[in-house]
């Protein structure tokens, strides 16, 4: 079947579509339907299914004869270590952990908050809670210890496992204290924190809260898999909305690893015994469904890489790990590969390895841009260079190229078509269609596919009010864009306060409520302005208060001092600058979109709405001064 006859399918009768899907995993307890609507309306996959994700991932391999086969290559360029893991010695990792966790009264439904570097043991962490139950969180280990204590203050753990340090290049970064300070800021204290030692650092352990990770295991004995309902959680994973509080995003058992399976061969063109590298952190949703879960359902080998594209030790890194592995499949974020084309303009370091069994390169987590997009596609020649659109949300590609049903024409700054399960569709404000290639809001029809997220943790009545409510009857994916008279989807950027720097997804709303706590601020505004290596970065414009008495350049050191060591340094908060006043409609709305556009060196309209036009002389003056965004680079300015 081609990919329209496939899609239609989904659409028109997901019933049937899924139910087929579902049969490529083994369930204990077979589903009582395949979709249902629970009390409140909300659609749930696969009820009554019994499966264990773990089980799925490891033991099924084994059982079925794989379990010799390699599942995990730790590569590490920052310690000089490289490891590899079969089936069988990942699931013994695994198994041993889950009984330390048991041994610690951690059951089916408890939290544990994961905040690793990118080490096995993270991975293990994972799959250790999900082989009896346990739900686990990864924070991804760059966010400072208040980001941290935010989410165990959500999320509620009774175990927090953690490592003695994480590397950045070449600096040791010691976790122990962070986890400590997070604790501490936290009102919720977990029973126990367990500290995996790394060779670097040694973490003090001190007291009866924290336990040693390699003791702990040897003592306790292996934790079997533990059936649990398709509609249990797995995961929370806790991404950047609007606020200063982030969303706790809700992954159930059942939907994700059937949707999740059947990507691997659809999308990526993955088979058991075939090694995929997703290049990202499991933090973030790809690490989660893309270095851990995806690849060990499907039975390939997965690459778990502690580096960076560039400086560990060369820009060349990626070219090396694709050609050791003969990895068939890779995928990262397009920032990653400017990082390593500023450092190889022409890429001449890739001639060094042989990549021939590089089949497909994907990219997301920000808009794969059109001169990225041309570098990479004279560089892999014949081979594609695919955009794929998703989120943190729907945990898996929503629109891509799906190169294992069909292989379309790729239209550079598209992410291409609608993956199954996804009814893409773009509504103006009013919520009404728009016509072909119109910018509007990218919407999702309901009912989402498996593996999306069905709640937020703990805050049912925010998942209505921030994806359900504004579009009746769609999921509103906070994404703006248009589709071509072809079908073809351009995601051209959020509609809301969310920014994306370097791949990484940031509220901007977050910065700003931290801004405006300084007693100096008497308001603030943060938008994400274009930036050439990360995307996006954000940029801060300061109103301080009319009687306070402080230095400019003091209190601009202060805030950048205050959004690393609240929200933390990959926020990369460095420009900012103080401002007479900020731009407003009559009503008091700050007109963010306008600074940005301004920063930008963009063309936009003044709205008819605004208080007092001059104020945009005072901030187009501000921005040349500071030299903030590219605006200032334009003649005329
Ligand atoms: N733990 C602690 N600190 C971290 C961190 C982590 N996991 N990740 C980043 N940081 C810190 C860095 O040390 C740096 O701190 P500094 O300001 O004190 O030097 C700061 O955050 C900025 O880091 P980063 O944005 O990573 O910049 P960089 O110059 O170190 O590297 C890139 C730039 C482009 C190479 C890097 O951002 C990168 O690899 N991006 C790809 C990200 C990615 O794969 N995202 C995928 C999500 S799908
Ligand atoms: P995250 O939840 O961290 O994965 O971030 C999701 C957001 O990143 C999306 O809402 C988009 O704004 C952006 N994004 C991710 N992938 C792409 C892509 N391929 N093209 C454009 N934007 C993307």
């Amino acid at each position: 079947m081609g990919y329209q006859e496939i899609f239609k399918q989904s659409i028109e009768d997901p019933q049937s579509f899924w139910a087929e899907k579902a049969e490529d995993i083994f369930w204990f307890q077979k589903p009582e339907s395949v979709l249902s609507q629970d009390k409140k309306g909300n659609y749930r996959w696969f009820k009554g299914g019994m499966l264990n994700t773990a089980y799925l991932a490891l033991d099924y391999h084994i059982e079925t004869g794989y379990g010799d086969q390699i599942a995990l290559i730790y590569d590490s360029p920052v310690t000089g270590k490289k490891r590899k893991y079969t089936y069988m010695q990942l699931r013994d990792k695994v198994a041993a952990f889950s009984g330390a966790l048991l041994s610690l009264g951690v059951r089916k439904g408890d939290r544990v908050v994961i905040y690793m570097p990118m080490i096995p043991e993270a991975v293990i962490s994972m799959l250790g809670c999900a082989r009896i139950g346990a739900i686990h969180s990864v924070v991804f280990g760059g966010f400072a210890p208040h980001e941290l204590a935010i989410r165990i203050d959500d999320a509620k753990p009774k175990v927090i496992v953690t490592a003695s340090n994480g590397i950045e290049f070449t600096r040791v970064i010691a976790y122990k204290p962070l986890v400590d300070s997070a604790i501490k800021q936290a009102k919720h204290k977990p029973d126990h924190c367990i500290v995996f030692q790394r060779d670097q650092l040694k973490a003090e352990l001190n007291n009866e809260r924290d336990l040693d990770y390699s003791d702990l295991v040897a003592k306790a004995r292996p934790g079997a898999y533990i059936p649990v309902e398709a509609t249990d959680p797995l995961y929370i994973l806790y991404t950047s909305g609007t606020t200063g509080k982030p969303k706790g995003i809700v992954r159930d058992n059942g939907g994700h690893a059937v949707a999740l399976k059947s990507t691997m061969k659809n999308i990526y063109g993955i088979n058991r015994g075939d090694v995929y590298w997703a290049a990202s952190d499991v933090g973030w949703v790809v690490g989660h469904s893309y270095i851990v879960y995806a690849p060990l359902l499907a039975g390939a080998t997965t690459i778990l890489f502690e580096g960076k594209p560039v400086r560990t030790p060369h820009a060349g890194v990626f070219w090396r790990v694709l050609s050791e592995y003969k990895v068939k499949t890779f995928f990262t974020a397009p920032t990653a590969f400017r990082a390593m084309k500023k450092e190889d303009p022409f890429g001449s370091l890739a001639k060094n390895y042989d990549l021939s069994e590089l089949k497909y390169l994907f990219l997301a987590g920000e808009r794969l841009d059109p001169p990225t997009y041309h570098w990479l596609k004279d560089l892999m020649k014949d081979k594609p260079v695919v955009d794929h659109w998703w989120q943190t949300e729907s945990g898996w590609p929503m629109v891509a190229n799906p190169l294992g049903i069909e292989k379309f024409e790729v239209k550079p700054g598209s992410a291409t078509k609608p993956v199954y399960g996804f009814d893409v569709q773009v509504l103006d404000d009013d919520g009404k269609p728009v016509k072909a290639s119109t910018e509007g809001n990218i919407v999702v029809k309901l009912p989402l596919p498996p593996g999306c997220l069905p709640t937020l943790w703990n805050d049912e009545k925010r998942f209505l009010a921030s994806y359900m409510e504004r579009f009746p009857g769609y999921y509103h994916t906070g994404d703006g864009g248009y589709i071509d008279e072809e079908g073809y989807v351009f995601i051209m950027g959020r509609t809301d306060d969310v920014i994306n720097v370097a791949g990484h997804r940031l509220s901007t709303g977050a910065m700003e409520e931290l801004i405006a706590s300084h007693p100096a601020v008497a308001e603030c505004a943060v938008v994400g302005i274009n930036d050439e290596l990360r995307g996006q970065v954000p940029a801060g414009f300061i109103v301080i208060k009319d009687r306070y008495k402080i230095d400019e350049y003091s209190l601009v050191g202060e805030l950048v001092t205050m959004i690393r060591e609240e929200i933390g340094s990959f926020a990369y908060f460095r420009q900012t600058a103080v401002v007479k006043r900020l731009p407003k409609t009559r009503s008091g709305k700050i007109l963010r979109h306008i600074i940005r556009k301004m920063a930008d060196g963009d063309e936009f309209t003044v709205p008819s709405t605004i208080d007092d036009v001059k104020i945009l002389d005072e901030i187009k003056e501000v921005l040349y001064d500071k030299q903030i965004g590219k605006a200032f680079q334009t003649e005329g300015i």
